[in-house]
This record gives C-alpha cells, structure tokens and sequence, in this order.
C-alpha cells in the first residue's frame, strides 16, 4: 500500500513512523557495528488504527525491517552476526491478537510479546533486557495515547538501561488543554507524569507556544536527569489540518552521534510533514467548498506556521550557543553542537552558518584545527573562541 493509502486523515503518524524509521535504519548499523545484539522494545505496540494487512504502518512492523536490514547489511558487508531482540507490549485485547499474528511469522528474531499495560511489565522489560547479556543495546520507544500509563516512576528503570537510549511521545496537545485544570485528580496524574510538581511553577504565566516549550523541556529535563542520559533532543510534529504541535518526540541518549542521527531523521521529516500537511488542507478545503481547486496542493500550501516555527527554533538555539560563548568565552566546538542540536527545528548547517557570521563580524576564532582544516570538526578539541 502507499503512504497516501496508509496514512491519509492521520498524517501525523506518518510523521512519527518516518522519524522512527529513518532513526532506526542507521541507528541498528551503528550500534550494530560494535554490539551482538540489538533488544528493541515497543512500550505501546499497537496495532493502532493500522490499514495494511501486513502491519507496514505499525511501528513494531516499521522496527523490525530496520533492524533486519541492518542486521542483514552488516552480514554481508562486515561478516558481523547481530542478534535481534524485541519485546512488543500491548494492553488491548484485540490489538495484542493482531500483534501476536504478526510476531508468530516470525523466525529470525528472538520476539516476546505481553497483553498487558507498561505499569505492570517493566519487570518483565528488564529482564528480557538483562537476559540480552552483556554485549547487547537497548532501544526502547514510548508511544501512549495520552499522558497516564508511563509515568516517570514507572519508567524509571527503563529509562536507566544501560547501554541504552529511549524515544518518548509526549502527547503535546493532550496536555496543553489540561495543565490549567482545577481538578485535583488531573494535577495529580501530571505530578506522576512528570515526576514532580515543579512543571506548575515552570509553565505559569506563560501562554501558548511559551507554555508548551517550558512544559516539554521540563519533561525531558526530568527523564533525561532520572535516567542519566548526556544528550536529548525533540521533534515537533504538528497536526495535519490546523497550526497546533500534536505531539513531540523526545529523544534521550548517551552517545552525541545519536543525536546526530535523530537530528538527520527529524529534518528529513520535517519535509514529509510539509508536504501531508500541504494534501491534507487541500483535502478539508476541498471537502468545505464542495469543489476541487486549480493548483497543486504544494503551490497553494502557507507554509507560515512552519517557517515561523523554524525561525523561533532556530534563534533560541543560535541564543544558546552566543549566551555561551560570551560568558565563556572558550566554548568546545561538541558544547557548541550539542546546544545547537539540542532542540527541535536547528540543524548543524545552521550552526556553521552562524559560525561562519560571527567569524566575519570579527568575533570569533576557532582553535585546535588542523593547518589545513576549514571548518571545526566534532570530537576533535576544536574550540570557538570569542572575541
Ligand atoms: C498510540 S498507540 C501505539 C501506536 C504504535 N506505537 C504505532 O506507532 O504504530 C498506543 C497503544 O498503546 C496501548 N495502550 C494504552 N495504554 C497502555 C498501557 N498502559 N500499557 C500498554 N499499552 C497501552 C493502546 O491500546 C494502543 O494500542
């Protein structure tokens, strides 16, 4: 089936499986390059309103067949024998019927699939984990519906898999429409999600776009600190039809390629989105004027919402990295790039871009290159000097 066949109506899955995917399809050849095996594991497997038989748009479908490419390619290009491990979770009945289809077809994995919800099988993930034994890595994605069932505590020893990273879909547009309710039983499930009541004090009096930063860098912060990662990042993704963020993907790692490769995925993603977004408002415009319009959705596509986006994302990271060179000023070119890259919607291009200005206003020297070295270079004690 095509994409359009898949995922029109629920382009931000879309989004969210090539993300997944793109990440996964270079992440497994890395990881896989220095570990025997690879334990993948599906918090939130589904199936969730999935159309293809095959379960292609499942992110437990999309994951394998990363893996297994991966796995395959390093046979053949390296001689490596990678192991694949997942662990595929479901709470609902009929959907775990389905998962279950899928995995008994399959042969070449080691797969343990559980009918169950996450609160009552994080023992059961560390084990399967643990038993992947000593040369194995973890990935582990998160993907609820809602803001319950993964709270921080809950997910605590998930999130300190060691060596291991996570990818958690926070519900976004969920939680900005209740972070303000009075009623006590809410407050409490978003003390238990985030892990604390701090967040209150964080999104206070702040409005809007504000507010739903502060409230998704104070989540990450807190997984990230509970999990002892070193680096985190996220992608936006926005609702199809309306300028809102659906959801954001916070990604949680130790390793600063991972976010390299999360970051390539998330840019490339952001392309695809435009362009659904672009099809599905030709679509809800079509369907309220009763009748079809002369140009391509892509020539009539505003794309205002994602450039101011864009440009907001980008000028609070490019304020990251001068608030540090001016109060520092000797900042590592790694420090540089991690703040940079450290959130959605800015690149590493837009980084050299600004290297590149502030060292033609004259306020910036880069040292430790190599005589015929152009621009600073990542793992290499390159450091940005400001004048
Ligand atoms: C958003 S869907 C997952 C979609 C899937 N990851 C994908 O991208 O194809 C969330 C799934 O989690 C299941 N679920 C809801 N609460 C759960 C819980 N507490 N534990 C485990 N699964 C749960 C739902 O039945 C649903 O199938």
């Amino acid at each position: 089936m095509s994409n359009d066949e898949l995922y029109t109506g629920r382009e931000q899955t879309l989004v969210k499986h090539f993300i997944l995917q793109k990440y996964l399809e270079r992440f497994a050849y890395i990881v896989g390059s220095h570990c025997d095996v690879l334990t993948y594991v599906d918090c939130f497997s589904g199936p969730w309103n999935a159309r293809s038989e095959k379960f292609e748009d499942s992110s437990f479908a999309i994951a394998l067949k990363e893996l297994r490419n991966a796995r395959d390619a390093l046979a053949q290009q390296r001689g490596r024998r990678v192991q694949l491990r997942c662990f595929f979770l479901e709470k609902d009945r009929a959907a775990y019927a389905k998962l279950k289809e899928f995995t008994d077809g399959v042969s070449d994995a080691q797969i343990e699939t559980r009918n169950s919800t996450l609160e009552e099988s994080v023992p059961n993930i560390s084990d399967f984990v643990r038993r992947g034994g000593s040369n194995a890595f973890s990935f582990v994605f998160i993907d609820p519906k809602g803001w319950t069932g993964f709270e921080m505590e809950t997910i605590t020893p998930l999130l300190r898999l060691n060596p291991g990273e996570v990818l958690i879909n926070f519900m976004t547009g969920h939680i900005r429409r209740f972070l303000d309710s009075p009623q006590e039983e809410t407050q409490d499930s978003f003390k238990r999600l985030f892990g604390s009541s701090s967040f209150r004090a964080k999104v206070q009096g702040l409005e809007q776009l504000e507010r739903e930063d502060a409230a998704v860098e104070e989540y990450a912060r807190n997984a990230k600190a509970i999990g002892g990662f070193n680096f985190g990042s996220s992608a936006i993704v926005l609702h199809p039809e309306i300028d809102r963020t659906h959801f954001n993907l916070i990604y949680l790692t130790r390793n600063l390629k991972g976010i390299e490769v999360f970051k390539d995925a998330e840019k490339k993603a952001m392309a695809v989105q435009e362009s659904a977004r672009a099809d599905a408002q030709q679509r809800k415009r079509v369907a309220r004027q009763g009748q079809s319009e002369l140009f391509d959705s892509q020539e009539l596509h505003d794309s205002t919402h994602y450039e101011s986006l864009r440009n907001r994302y980008s000028a609070k990271a490019r304020g990251l990295v001068l608030r540090a060179l001016e109060s520092k000023r000797r900042v590592s070119y790694d420090e540089a790039w991690i703040l940079a890259l450290s959130g959605p919607l800015s690149w590493d291009g837009d980084l050299k871009q600004w290297i590149e200005e502030w060292k033609a206003s004259g306020h910036l020297e880069i040292a430790g290159m190599q005589p015929r070295q152009r621009v600073p270079h990542r793992g290499e004690e390159n450091y940005l000097i400001w004048k």
